[in-house]
């Protein structure tokens, strides 16, 4: 249970920004504050990293510990055998979590806290046979809910059924691609040949598209190499999982089931997600287009939009800026390397 404890900005930040009173976080002030916050709810119980950590800090707490993810339910279920009536484990969506909480008795208002850790798990992603990893051969399947929901389409059936232009608006919306027509033509002239149905076959087909010397002429964050079908395969997860419709459904789950004056603390990997979490705690129209200057590359122009409305606020942010982890925390878990961390306070 406690293999995903080395992302210890996840643990650091959201536990100290979660229950600081104001932009301080000194440890006493922490625990000053514990006594007020006893009713949590983790939205992403993944490994269980965080509700552990919330158990090890807060005496007397009960966690509501939800996940999508069958296996996760499992390691929840377990956990919750070890803390006998402090950990409630929830099967099911962001988009389900209203109904889920009412059928275990909790009340709009009813929550002190809400974590929500956007994405995938290192479980989901490193496990071959889960079909999320261009790294490791495995049958192209990214659905989170694994064998839960077996109507829902998997990525095979995304990218084998879908047409170029539907492919092209996936690659280019949820991926950010700018060669997503060169993918998608690539894409179903090999399923012309013979369906798409591992992870490394679509790597292939992607690859194929371009010059083996720009293969990996991309960089990540960390200026390291990129393969060239990363941003397809992001594109192809967030569109399977229906990641920023749910998201958008967490928060507003998150407004009505918190207490006034309770947390959200919301842990986002990439700038589609992010901006959901900006421009919802901001009261901006979540569904907005990006105000994009075709000269200029998105990231440059990340935060231009994020005044925040002018009407009636229902969201006072924690930190007056957003929360990125530190060099050492990178170098330590490299996954956390994009992660930017929102803490806001329900009015
Ligand atoms: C980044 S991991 C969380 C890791 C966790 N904080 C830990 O410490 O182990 C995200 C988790 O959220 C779950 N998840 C993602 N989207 C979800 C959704 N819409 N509804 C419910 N769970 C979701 C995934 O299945 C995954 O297990």
């Amino acid at each position: 249970l406690r293999q995903e404890e080395a992302f210890c900005f996840q643990y650091s930040c959201c536990l100290k920004i979660c229950w600081s009173q104001d932009n301080r976080s000194s440890n006493t002030h922490i625990s000053s504050s514990l006594t007020l916050f006893k009713v949590f709810l983790d939205m992403t119980f993944g490994a269980g990293g965080h509700t552990l950590a919330i158990l090890d800090a807060v005496p007397d707490v009960t966690v509501y510990a939800l996940d999508r993810d069958p296996l996760a339910f499992e390691m929840a279920r377990r956990l919750s055998a070890e803390h006998q009536g402090r950990v409630f484990p929830v099967l099911g969506c962001f988009s389900e979590v209203s109904n889920l909480l009412r059928q275990h008795g909790v009340q709009p208002g009813g929550l002190d806290a809400v974590l929500l850790d956007a994405g995938c798990s290192s479980m989901q992603l490193d496990s071959p046979e889960r079909g999320f990893s261009l790294s490791k051969d495995g049958p192209l399947d990214m659905r989170m809910d694994g064998g839960r929901c077996p109507a829902v389409a998997s990525a095979a059936d995304v990218v084998n059924a879908l047409d170029r232009q539907a492919l092209v608006s996936i690659l280019s919306t949820y991926g950010e691609e700018r060669y997503a027509k060169k993918i998608a033509s690539a894409i179903v002239a090999a399923r012309d040949i013979y369906p798409i149905t591992r992870t490394q076959q679509l790597g292939a087909v992607i690859a194929g598209a371009f010059s083996p010397s720009t293969l990996y002429a991309r960089k990540d964050l960390l200026q390291r190499p990129a393969h060239v079908a990363t941003k397809s395969f992001q594109a192809l997860r967030i569109f399977v999982n229906d990641e920023l419709h749910e998201l958008h459904a967490a928060l507003q789950a998150a407004e009505v089931f918190l207490r006034p004056g309770g947390r959200l603390c919301v842990l986002t990997f990439h700038s589609l997600e992010d901006r959901v979490a900006k421009r919802f705690l901001h009261g901006l129209d979540v569904a907005a287009p990006p105000r994009r200057n075709p000269r200029r590359p998105a990231r440059e122009e990340e935060g231009e939009d994020e005044r925040p409305s002018t009407g009636d606020a229902r969201w006072a942010n924690v930190q007056k800026k957003v929360i990125m982890p530190q060099q050492d925390e990178v170098r330590e878990n490299p996954r956390g390397r994009s992660a930017k961390l929102r803490a806001a306070v329900k009015l």
